[in-house]
């Protein structure tokens, strides 16, 4: 049995839009449009008892779950919802143990889902270039209890010399310009490592799948969640009547490898391979692909190509 006790956090839940975060401290009040509330009442009542205020008002003393923490956070800057971070959860496949990069704590919202996920033995390593918005974070990541399980950095990874993180399992791109850091970010994730970014807008996903594919990311996709509320009553079931026309764009894809190195170093090597050669061996090698091309088409042509290859390999010599 989940019992209150001071210093234990709680919700105070009233209905969906007047709900109050707090830590019980038995000296507290709590006064409201719907009465006061006394912290010291809640203490040694179950999670999910009810309070009465001063007003005969009923509110319910709930257990705060990480949507919760993130539905009341500080906000500093635009936050990841749950609704969005639902889906990254289970699209980047993270759990107990990964290794994440995020650049672009922000107020910290999903900093925070994350390290509740891969905590105990997964941790998150989050950088932001604005220390203000950092202290917001920092506040909101041990008000939700897992700033064990996170290192705040302030550092711009887009001047970095030298990269601070390797083999990271999942990375995360919250910034105006996603499509800036992806070289960066390849360095840090692991091969076949999945990365997601946050875009407001289509032009950052255009820019964004470009600089993908130019640096060898794979499996590349784009999502926007929005989810209908039902208003759910007896013989009256219907939509809510307030809809959201547009949040945010998600873009996921997985580091891959193309195989671009290992073609350049070819091409390389042929270049710095081709003054060492002999005339005789570049007309037999030319000779050779003439061919080979020609005996998929039409034998006659075979001959043709092959004698005039001779005669150049007679000619060089
Ligand atoms: C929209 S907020 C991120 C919100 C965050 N995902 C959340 O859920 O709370 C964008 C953040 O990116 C930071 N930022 C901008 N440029 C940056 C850069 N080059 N490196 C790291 N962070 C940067 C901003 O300071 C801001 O805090």
């Amino acid at each position: 049995m989940a019992i209150i006790k001071n210093n234990s956090p709680v919700l105070f839940f009233y209905n969906d839009s007047k709900k109050w975060l707090a830590k019980i401290s038995k000296k507290e009040s709590f006064h409201t449009h719907i009465g006061v509330l006394k912290h010291a009442d809640a203490i040694g009542k179950e999670y999910g008892s009810r309070l009465m205020t001063n007003k005969d008002k009923y509110v319910y003393l709930l257990e705060p779950t990480m949507y919760d923490y993130v539905m009341k956070i500080k906000h500093g800057t635009q936050i990841v919802y749950p609704k969005d971070i639902g889906y990254i959860v289970a699209r980047a496949g993270i759990g107990d143990g990964q290794k994440i990069l995020e650049i672009g704590t922000g107020s910290g919202s999903l900093t925070s889902f994350v390290a509740n996920i891969v905590k105990p033995r997964g941790h998150v390593y989050t950088f932001d270039v604005d220390e203000n918005f950092m202290k917001i974070a920092e506040k909101n990541i041990k008000k939700a209890g897992v700033s064990k399980y996170v290192t705040q950095h302030n550092m711009d990874l887009k001047t970095a010399k030298k990269m601070p993180l390797e083999d990271m399992d999942v990375a995360f791109i919250d910034l105006g310009d996603p499509w800036t850091v992806i070289p960066q970010v390849r360095q840090m994730l692991k091969g076949s490592g999945c990365l997601f970014a946050i875009c407001p807008t289509m032009n950052q996903l255009e820019k964004l799948t470009i600089a993908l594919v130019e640096n060898e990311f794979t499996d590349i996709e784009s999502t926007e969640h929005i989810i209908r509320t039902i208003e759910a009553r007896e013989g009256k079931t219907r939509h809510s009547f307030q809809g959201i026309g547009h949040t945010t764009y998600l873009c996921f894809a997985r580091k891959a490898f193309f195989g671009r190195e290992a073609r350049k170093a070819a091409e390389k090597l042929k270049l710095s391979e081709a003054p060492s050669e002999t005339p005789l061996k570049i007309a037999k090698k030319t000779a050779f692909k003439t061919d080979s091309r020609a005996s998929a088409k039409d034998t006659s042509t075979k001959t043709a190509s092959s004698k005039t290859a001779k005669k150049a390999t007679k000619k060089s010599v």
